[in-house]
Formats: structure tokens, C-alpha cells, sequence
């Protein structure tokens, strides 16, 4: 019984139990926390305290990490990681009466330029400039940092602008009013700011701006809003009657230096033999370059991972990339990047996925790369398949298998007969730390093995081990492998070990910190131009 309860309380708490408490300062470069693991206690019945619950279960953390951030010259942060959800205060600055007097001349001359212009669109550093001047000649003092808090007030997102310029935080998310506003920090996770917005009309301003930036409106007929910001933020906005308590933000901030298979390598979301073997793969030694979905939960990272492998495309490929909102970030010269459109005002004008990939057969593509296959554009993107064009997409799923159902049923339809064409499913998930912050894993690579009877046969050849937290090879000989294989006229042996090579490279690179998305994309392409003496380079 005892040792049935130990069972089930060591199920219940699972690895993340065992996990040291890791202190870390919020300014470490790593975004994810790894998982530091102990080692294994046995815990033998003949050992005095054996089995104390409260050995197992840890009280809950009484850290009080105060730290304070500087995001930009009129804005400050402060991490509070203390109770169960951690805060983030912003620092609003405020005006004195005299500067106010100022803001409102500046705006009114704003005011002014904007009714005589047609298309009127500030470009903000000459803004800024031309606000110094005008501070300078009215003898202001402090005229850097007045002149950036104007700007921000007039031209940034209000009382967002703080969140939506901080590179560390990952959504920025507004519930609607008298509410705080939520932000999920790269780091520790979820956190609460100190900001709410009291009045609709105030959210409502900001989604407005957002709004007109992109030509777009919303309101009781269209209570819905999908857009970008000017950084490339991805945004989603909805209003009453769509949600009960008011407007509401959702942004998926875009990250300025994107995240590598070198990073996804150091957060152990991908092993560098899985990495390797992607990269062949999708190379395909010249012979099967492979198409695969990327599949899994509401940001479990299924974009960054197709952009990663994305990179391995050879550079003499021409990539047509399709998505709603631009967020693929390739490091190759030759990309076509296509974005949808909705219906404009009048209903006209849409633009939708499965238009855009039709057309993009018509660009003699070599890769079709869709961000999100979701409607009617997986049957077009399945028969490019079919018909010797390689691709690859993301899939909101949890399961290989359940991906499969997916995309045989309804709203994507694609007949049964063509999901053959499909070599991968990856898998990934997104799992969240008990003391904050997640961790984004790999969990599953299923190869698309043939039919039988009518059913897709799946054949899983990589697998997370929550036990060691790995993704390993699960030694079941790939299909893929025979197949290039085959047609490439060489032994499985010579792929193993061009993928053992790769996984060298990759490793090289991860120990020495070449990582950004320049540097990654170089040492892919002098792999690809002088393999050998790329290796004797690095050994
Ligand atoms: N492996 C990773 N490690 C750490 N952070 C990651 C990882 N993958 C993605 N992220 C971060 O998580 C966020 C969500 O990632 P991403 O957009 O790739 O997810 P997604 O699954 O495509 O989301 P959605 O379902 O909304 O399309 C981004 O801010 C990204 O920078
Ligand atoms: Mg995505």
C-alpha cells in the first residue's frame, strides 16, 4: 500500500517534483530555465523518514526577487517574483503642467499637418528630431527624455508602449477594463502588471490606432480584429459584444533576434541528433527533400521550430512563404513572402490562404512554406505534394495521429490517399513549470509510412524521454533514411554518419555561441558549399 501510494504521489508530482529550485536573475540570456534534475533518490523502506510528504512537497518559494528594468529612456519595469503570479510594474511618466502646455502645442501643430494630408503617416525619428528643436527653442532642459515621452504618448500605444517595446516578454494581454493587464515574460512566465485601463474608450483607442495602421476597422459589425504591428507584432483584438467585459488585446510580440536551432539546441527543445537528422532530411541529400507538418498546442513554439528547419533549406532553392500574419524569418536571399488578406470594408478584396498557395504554384516554387494550415488551402497544398513540390506547415494538434484526423476531416478535407505525401509530423509541446516559466519540447517525430486498409500508417522515430528530458532516436530504421537511401545509391550507414557530421557542426556551433539567424544561415550554406572542410575546420 505504502509502496502503491509512493507510486502514485511520484505520478502525481512527476519529474517536475524533483527539480532544484533555480534562483536564477531574470537577466540570464537563456529563455527557458533548463531542467536541472538531481539525481534520483531511491527511497528504501528501510530508511527512518522514509516517506515524509512534506520532504517531497515543497513549501511553497518565499523568494522576493525585486528587480528593476530599463526598457527605455522615459521607461522603467520593476520584476517582482514573489506569490503565485509574479508582477511587473511599469513606471507611466507624468507630465508637469508646464511640459502638458508643451505636449498640447506639439500636438496641435501635429493636428494641423495631419487634416492637410491625404495619406498622412509619421515616420517617428524625424518626429522625434523635430521635437527636440521645437524643445530646444522654447529653452527645455531635459529635452531627451521629454521628447521621447511625447513621442511615446502621441504616437506609441499608450499605456502599453512599456510592454510592447520590452523584448523580454513574450504576449502582452489586455482582459478588458478594470482588469490588470496580463503580460507572459520569456522567463518567469506568466506575471500581472499594475496597468488597467478603467474606461472601454481608452483600450478602444489603442486597437484603433492598431486599426488604422493597417487599413482595417472595427466595430459592431466586424468585432473582430487581426493585425500587425509595425514591429511585425501579431494581434488580435475584439470588442463587445464579442467579449463580455470589454475590449480585449492579445499580442504575440515578434522577436527582433529571432530564435536558431543553436538556441532551441541550448533549451533542449531539439537534440543535436534530431537537429541533424532534420537537416538532412530536409535537404534530402539533393534526392527527397522531405515535406513535414509541425504540429502541437496554442504556443508550444511550432512557427520558431518551422522557421529553424526552415534554415536548413539549401540556398539555391527558390521559398514562397503564405501567412496570415508575417512571422517566418528566413535567413536565405531567395524568399517570396506572401501575406493574406481579409475583406476590406465593403466585404471585398479578401485575400485567403488557399488563394495564395494556388498562386504560389504558379511562382514555380521549389519550397511552399505555409505558416498555418487550417481551411480549404490543405487540399491545394497536399496536391502540390502530390505532384513534386515540397512544403511544410504548423497544425494546431496534440497527437501525430490526431493530426492525421485533422487534416481528413472537416474543415481541411484532404482525401486519405494523398496524406502519404506527407513525411513528418513533429510534434511539440509546450509545458509549464510549476514555480513559472515553460518549457517547449519536441515530443514526438512520426514518420507518414504508407496505407493500409485505408489507414495512414505512422512510424514514430524520435521521442522525448521525460525521464532524462531528451529526444531520442527511437531506433526503428527510418523509411526516409531507406528512401534517400535508395535513391541516392548509397548504404544507410553513409546517411547515419553524414547526419553524425551535421550533428557535429551543430554542436560546434551551439559550444561556441554562433547562434544568430546571419550566422546560423552562413554556416549551413559553407556546410553545404565545402562539407569537409568545414569539419576539419571545427575538429
Ligand atoms: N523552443 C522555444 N524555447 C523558448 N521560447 C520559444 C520556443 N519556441 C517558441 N518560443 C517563443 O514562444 C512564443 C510562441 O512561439 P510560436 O509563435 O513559435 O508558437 P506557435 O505554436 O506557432 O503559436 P501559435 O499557436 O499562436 O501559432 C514566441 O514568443 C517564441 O519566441
Ligand atoms: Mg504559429
Amino acid at each position: 500500500m505504502r509502496d502503491k501510494r509512493k507510486e502514485i504521489i511520484r505520478d502525481l508530482l512527476g519529474d517536475f517534483a524533483e527539480e532544484e529550485d533555480t534562483e536564477e536573475d531574470v537577466s540570464t540570456r537563456e529563455e527557458d530555465r533548463e531542467v536541472k534534475r538531481k539525481p534520483k533518490k531511491v527511497i528504501s523502506d528501510s530508511d527512518d523518514d522514509a516517506f515524509k510528504l512534506d520532504k517531497i512537497i515543497k513549501s511553497p518559494s518565499k523568494k522576493k526577487t525585486k528587480k528593476i528594468k530599463k526598457v527605455s529612456d522615459v521607461m522603467k519595469a520593476e520584476i517582482i517574483e514573489e506569490g503565485l503570479v509574479p508582477n511587473y510594474n511599469v513606471t507611466i511618466p507624468s507630465f508637469s503642467s508646464q511640459e502638458r502646455q508643451l505636449f498640447n502645442e506639439i500636438r496641435e501643430k501635429l493636428v494641423e499637418v495631419a487634416v492637410t494630408q491625404d495619406d498622412f503617416k509619421v515616420d517617428e525619428e524625424s518626429f522625434i528630431g523635430e521635437v527636440k528643436q521645437f524643445l530646444r527653442a522654447r529653452g527645455v532642459r531635459d529635452v531627451d527624455r521629454l521628447s521621447a515621452q511625447i513621442s511615446q504618448e502621441m504616437l506609441g500605444y499608450g499605456k502599453l508602449d512599456h510592454m510592447i517595446k520590452d523584448d523580454d516578454l513574450e504576449e502582452v494581454m489586455v482582459i478588458g477594463t478594470g482588469s490588470k493587464v496580463f503580460v507572459y515574460h520569456r522567463k518567469i512566465g506568466m506575471m500581472v502588471t499594475n496597468v488597467v485601463f478603467e474606461d472601454e474608450a481608452e483600450i478602444k483607442a489603442i486597437i484603433d490606432v492598431i486599426a488604422r495602421q493597417v487599413n482595417r476597422r472595427i466595430d459592431q459589425q466586424t468585432p473582430i480584429l487581426d493585425a500587425r504591428l509595425k514591429d511585425g507584432s501579431r494581434v488580435n483584438a475584439t470588442i463587445p459584444p464579442v467579449s463580455a467585459d470589454g475590449p480585449t488585446l492579445t499580442i504575440r510580440k515578434f522577436k527582433k533576434d529571432p530564435l536558431t536551432v543553436i538556441d532551441l539546441i541550448n533549451y533542449k527543445t531539439i537534440s543535436s541528433h534530431l537537429a541533424g537528422f532534420l537537416w538532412v532530411c530536409t535537404d534530402g541529400l539533393g534526392v527527397k527533400p522531405c515535406n513535414a507538418i509541425i504540429a502541437g498546442g496554442t504556443g508550444s513554439g511550432k512557427t520558431t521550430t518551422m522557421n529553424t528547419i526552415a534554415a536548413f533549406v539549401p540556398p539555391r532553392e527558390r521559398i514562397i512563404t503564405i501567412e496570415d500574419t508575417l512571422e517566418l524569418q528566413l535567413p536565405h536571399s531567395h524568399v517570396v513572402r506572401m501575406e493574406t488578406r481579409p475583406p476590406n470594408i465593403e466585404g471585398k478584396g479578401e485575400l485567403t490562404m488557399d488563394t495564395l498557395v494556388k498562386n504560389s504554384l504558379r511562382q514555380r516554387p521549389d519550397r511552399v512554406i505555409v505558416g498555418e494550415v487550417r481551411g480549404g488551402e490543405a487540399i491545394t497544398l497536399f496536391t502540390a505534394l502530390n505532384t513534386g513540390h515540397s512544403g511544410m506547415g504548423t497544425l494546431h494538434s496534440n497527437t501525430a495521429r490526431e493530426t492525421i484526423t485533422r487534416l481528413v476531416n472537416q474543415p481541411m478535407n484532404v482525401p486519405n490517399i494523398m496524406i502519404p505525401a506527407l513525411d513528418f509530423i513533429i510534434m511539440q509541446q509546450r509545458m509549464y513549470r510549476p514555480e513559472g516559466g515553460s518549457l517547449r519540447r519536441i515530443t514526438e517525430v512520426a514518420e507518414v509510412v504508407g496505407m493500409e486498409e485505408g489507414n495512414v500508417q505512422l512510424n514514430r522515430v524520435f521521442e522525448w524521454n521525460n525521464v532524462t528530458d531528451k529526444v531520442e532516436y527511437v531506433g526503428i530504421a527510418s523509411q526516409t533514411l531507406r528512401d534517400i537511401s535508395e535513391l541516392r545509391g548509397i548504404g544507410i550507414t553513409e546517411i547515419e554518419e553524414e547526419i553524425e557530421k551535421r550533428r557535429l557542426i551543430l554542436e560546434y556551433m551551439a559550444d561556441n555561441n554562433i547562434r544568430s539567424i546571419n550566422e546560423v544561415g552562413e554556416s549551413i550554406n559553407n556546410y553545404y558549399r565545402d562539407p569537409e572542410g568545414m569539419l576539419e575546420q571545427i575538429l
